[in-house]
């Protein structure tokens, strides 16, 4: 597939199996992902490549996060949260190290890690692997970045789920450019 093709035509795949991206695809994810534009060339981009046993250490921050919430969540609604990592065979969190007074704006910085995570979706999506971008409540936790690694000054921007998709792409919506075109007021 070529690039115009992928860009013009990407869906994401929201249920997803195994077989996940194998290393070598992985690491082409992550060679399109720092390719992203930078300004100030402060490489913001962190990413933390999570399979097996380590999706499991996700679902444990997943419950620790709801539990700090809702401390009286039943097993039920812990084991929902905690199957949350567990729908894929890849996730790949992204998270933006901000440098704080800098002359370039921390939401220039967090957008610059958007940009590496899209460059990862295309890529994907190129390489035929499916991909879902993720947020929710565990973008925002202090105590999630604790345990991810990072300080409450940083942003978790992704949560990409990859792996095999599930079932067929959905279709394209029907949408044209002009419905968002504007002019100069
Ligand atoms: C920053 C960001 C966060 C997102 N978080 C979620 C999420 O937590 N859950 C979800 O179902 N979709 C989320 N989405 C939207 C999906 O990834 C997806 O883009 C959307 O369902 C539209 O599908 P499409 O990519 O095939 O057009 C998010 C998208 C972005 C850009």
């Amino acid at each position: 597939m070529d690039t115009l093709t992928a860009l013009t035509t990407r869906v994401s795949a929201p249920r997803l199996q195994a077989p996940g991206p194998s290393d070598e695809q992985i690491d082409i994810l992550l060679r399109a992902a720092i390719r992203a534009p930078d300004h100030g060339l402060l490489r913001p981009w962190r990413f933390i490549v999570l399979q097996d046993r380590q999706l499991e250490q996700l679902g444990d921050i997943m419950v620790a996060n709801l539990l700090e919430q809702q401390p009286d969540a039943d097993r039920r609604s812990q084991d929902k949260a905690r199957s949350k990592a567990l729908r894929a065979p890849t996730i790949i969190v992204a998270v933006a190290e901000v440098t704080e007074d800098h002359k370039v704006p921390v939401w220039e910085q967090v957008l610059a890690v958007g940009a590496a995570v899209q460059n990862m979706m295309l890529a994907a999506y190129e390489l035929g692997i499916g991909a879902m971008w993720r947020t929710g409540a565990l973008a925002n936790s202090n105590l999630a970045k604790q345990q991810l690694g990072f300080a409450d000054k940083d942003q978790v921007v992704a949560y990409l789920y990859l792996g095999t998709p599930a079932s067929g792409l959905k279709s394209l919506p029907d949408d044209s450019p002009a419905d968002f075109i504007r002019e100069l007021p």
